[in-house]
């Protein structure tokens, strides 16, 4: 059951967010990653979308994705492009197979809310950060200052959840990340085109102490 899930997810994914990457997410995909320079690592990729807004000069793309079916249409647009510098390797974001400081980004863009514990995450970019590196986030959050929609946001985590991947509503990320010790530089902005429900984003930049 859960792989059929899966498959129809991965499946769908891209036709599922067209309208939204249209309205603000391309963009904000562009804003985010448009400029990153150095050794970059993204966290659950899924069917690749960021692929296209990074610079072509990046000295290393790693890009992670656990789920298979995800995997194989990234690996299909890598291979696409044919770039050189970009690896895709499978793993999930709470065990990174990668040595201590050996990132200068870490990306992660709608990812947070869908990994089993975001904390052990955290940690993880944390520890494979350099000094001084940065988390590039953008993700959809609990609503924090709506409380009729954020009551929504609970009422239909469950069913979302199961039908989304271990998507949640509630996630209140942008404390997350502080309480893991980076330094915010966070945006909230609304995912215009998308469910009301997962409209409220936080988008920037998190930096590791140098
Ligand atoms: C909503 S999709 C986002 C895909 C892509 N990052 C984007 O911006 O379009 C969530 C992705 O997180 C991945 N994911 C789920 N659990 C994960 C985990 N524990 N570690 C890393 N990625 C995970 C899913 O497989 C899926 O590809």
């Amino acid at each position: 059951m859960l792989s059929i899930r899966s498959f129809l997810m991965a499946k769908f994914y891209d036709a599922s967010m067209r309208k939204t990457e249209k309205r603000c997410l391309g963009s904000w995909r562009k804003e985010l990653l448009g400029n990153l320079a150095g050794e970059v690592l993204e966290i659950g990729s899924g069917t690749g979308v960021n692929l296209s807004y990074y610079p072509h000069n990046l000295q290393r793309l790693v890009l992670s994705e656990p789920e298979p079916n995800m995997r194989r249409q990234l690996q299909e647009k890598v291979d696409r492009q044919g770039a050189q510098q970009v690896k895709v390797v499978g793993c999930g974001a709470e065990n990174l197979p990668f040595s201590e400081a050996s990132f200068d980004i870490v990306v992660s863009t709608l990812v947070l809310c869908s990994v089993t514990s975001p904390e052990q995450t955290l940690a993880q970019i944390w520890r494979v950060l350099r000094p001084g590196g940065k988390l590039v986030v953008l993700e959809h959050v609990g609503a924090e200052n709506d409380p009729r929609l954020a009551r929504w946001q609970r009422r239909l985590e469950p069913l979302w959840k199961y039908l989304g991947g271990n998507c949640h509503l509630t996630r209140l990320t942008a404390h997350l990340v502080e309480r893991a010790g980076f330094a915010p530089e966070l945006e909230r902005a609304i995912m215009i085109g998308a469910p009301p429900v997962v409209r409220p984003v936080i988008k920037g930049m998190a930096r590791k102490s140098p």
